[in-house]
């Protein structure tokens, strides 16, 4: 960003007057020694005038929402800008030329031919946008128009984006021409392009559906155009980087969102989509606040610029893209510039576009309610890419969650996501947190996935439990003297077992080993044996902590299943008494289950 000195900021306040300025904005009307107008600072609207111009003393302040300042600060409000960009518009209008940032004449007169050249440009561009508007509704625009509507964009969208056809290679070269552009400045401008063999000018995006993306200043600075055709090469394609676009430092879409910010003031969140297509889908259901980041990895610009209109971006790409490194490290930096970043999961491959289409709005908007915080999607990747029946998946999705875990700094939500790891992978809380501890302070860990559990045995994180459980009970240790009811245990055989153990330890008994061999019989003796040897990979010290994590996690397994059977209960229920019982009882099942945690 240039920095400007004080003294070139006072020249440019003391040359423009700030009545003029916003008078650009809004009706001012005198009264008194100030101007007085209804706000129209973003987000506010009112009936009374309560926005106060002061001339003398070239400020403005609104009664209503309490904003005030001088005329750079009202530009930077109105028009969603940064200082430097704020001043260089004011600049612009007020025919003052910026401060070369050298004192060097040549470059000067450079930085005056590069804003000469610009506006050229933009003016070209708006040219070239409404001639393939103009061009939409004329007989070669028919297969543009059935394209249209094929994708069933109405008449109101399309107006919206300014969609408009290219009818063919050479039309737009000729429009441009008869209104005075040079070839120079068409191929300088990317919507014109020459030949390399014959050396003829054409139109880049010949015969394609044409996208304009407007800045936030409602200048047409580019265009995507995508094929008419079923096709996978080349489906869309886009003005290359020139002196008015680039890119990298746009997201699609910015005009209507700057509107938005305008009529509601900061917007709560952004929806950040992947195309074109996705955009106006969603515009069309009604979801106005979305850009699109035009199938390209987020930048440093990019993030700047939407830290502007919210605080919170809302992910929302295809299918599994969202998944991939690059978008994860685009993800990242939001997150480095200020915006909270949650990931909206599409089901099924599908893309926000598609989804809207095929099963409407209200499935779209569940996915957004649903949408995970960034270090929630990011753990949510590491355990759908590990095989977690395996010692080694096992082992390598535990160490990757702590070392995300570790880069977050709310403790409370750091006890969370640990105790959510432990349920997941069977291992202790105290042993995760100790290998958290030494993750945090740059040791290098290997988790013990096999000593702090009884993983190596196979079979779920369930039936390890119970059998670690059981094993308890066989051999009497003092802290299993309250055994657990048989509903608890998820096969027959260790139901009667549990049942069997259940009597013996109730009425003070011991338990024989050998006996417990004839009460299995043959088929069950291999269960038995697990069941015995469940403690072979646990330490003495640490039998009575795990025995606390799996009795707790058999409690929890219980009343998940009571409350999917409520839930069934509920739905079938056609009497309201009935129903309005079932609720209590899956409030309070809820209840229990979170207290738990
Ligand atoms: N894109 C591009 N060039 C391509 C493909 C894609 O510039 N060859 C950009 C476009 O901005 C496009 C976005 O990436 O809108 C997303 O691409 P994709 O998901 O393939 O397209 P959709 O938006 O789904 O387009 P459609 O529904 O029209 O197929
Ligand atoms: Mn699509």
């Amino acid at each position: 960003m240039p920095r400007f000195e004080e003294k070139f900021i006072d020249e440019l306040l003391s040359k423009i007057n700030i009545v003029d300025v916003i008078g650009g904005y809004c009706q001012l009307n005198r009264r008194g020694g100030s101007y007085w107008a209804c706000c129209p600072l973003p987000g506010h609207s009112e009936r009374t005038p309560s926005f106060a111009v002061n001339e003398a003393g070239q400020f403005y302040k609104c009664f209503g929402c309490g904003r005030g300042g001088n005329a750079i600060k009202f530009v930077m409000e109105m028009e969603s800008m940064d200082f430097a960009d704020a001043v260089a518009l004011l600049c612009e209008k007020a025919h003052i030329p910026l401060p070369a940032t050298e004192n060097d004449f040549k470059k000067e007169k450079e930085t005056k031919q590069k804003y000469a050249d610009k506006n050229r440009l933009y003016d070209l561009m708006r040219e070239a946008a409404l001639f393939y508007v103009s061009e939409l509704s004329k007989p070669t625009g028919a297969k543009h128009r059935e394209y249209i509507s094929k994708r069933e964009l109405t008449k109101k969208e399309v107006v919206a984006f300014g969609l408009g056809a290219s009818p063919n290679y050479d039309k737009l070269v000729n429009h441009l021409a008869s209104k005075g552009f040079t070839n120079e400045e068409m191929l300088a401008s990317g919507a014109v392009q020459r030949s390399q063999e014959k050396g003829n000018y054409f139109d880049a995006l010949a015969g394609r559906l044409i996208f304009p993306i407007i800045d936030n200043m409602n200048r047409v600075i580019a265009f995507g155009g995508r094929m008419l055709e079923k096709t996978d090469f080349a489906k869309y394609k886009n003005t290359g980087d020139t002196p008015i676009f680039n890119k990298r430092k746009t997201l699609y879409n910015l005009n209507i969102l700057k509107k938005e910010k305008l009529r509601l003031g900061k917007l709560d969140y952004v929806i950040m989509v992947e195309g074109y297509m996705d955009t106006i889908a969603l515009h069309k259901a009604d979801f106005k606040n979305v850009v699109a980041s035009m199938g390209t990895s987020l930048t440093v610009e990019q993030a700047r610029l939407l830290k502007r209109y919210t605080d919170t971006v809302l992910i929302c790409y295809d299918g599994d893209s969202a998944g991939q490194n690059a978008t994860v490290r685009g993800l990242e930096i939001l997150k480095a510039n200020g915006l909270e970043v949650r990931i909206v999961a599409m089901p099924d491959g599908l893309d926000p576009d598609e989804l809207i289409s095929q099963r409407g709005r209200k499935a779209y908007e569940e996915c957004l309610n649903n949408a995970l915080p960034l270090i929630d999607f990011k753990l949510k990747i590491v355990k759908d890419s590990n095989d977690l029946t395996t010692i080694s998946g096992k082992r390598k999705y535990v160490t990757e969650s702590l070392k995300i875990i570790a880069t977050c700094e709310n403790e409370s939500l750091q006890e969370e996501l640990l105790k959510k790891l432990r349920d997941d992978s069977d291992l202790t809380y105290e042993s995760l947190r100790r290998d958290l501890e030494k993750i945090k302070s740059g040791e290098e860990v290997t988790v013990s996935v096999e000593q702090s559990s009884a993983v190596t045995f196979s079979g779920t994180a369930t039936e390890t439990a119970e059998r670690f459980i059981l094993c308890c009970y066989v051999n009497g240790e003092d802290f299993a003297k309250e055994p657990l009811d048989e509903e608890y245990f998820s096969d027959k055989f260790r139901k009667e077992l549990s049942q069997f153990l259940t009597a013996k330890i109730l009425l003070g008994k011991q338990i024989e080993q050998d006996k417990l061999k004839d009460f299995a019989g043959e088929e069950n003796l291999e269960e038995l044996l697990k069941i015995l040897s469940a403690f072979d990979n646990v330490s003495e010290k640490a039998k009575e902590r795990y025995f606390k994590d799996c009795e707790r996690a058999l409690l929890n397994n219980a009343i998940k299943v009571k409350i999917q059977l409520l839930k069934a209960q509920f739905e079938a229920e056609t009497e309201r008494e009935k129903r309005t019982e079932i609720a209590k009882q899956l409030q309070a099942l809820t209840l229990k289950l979170t207290k738990m945690r």
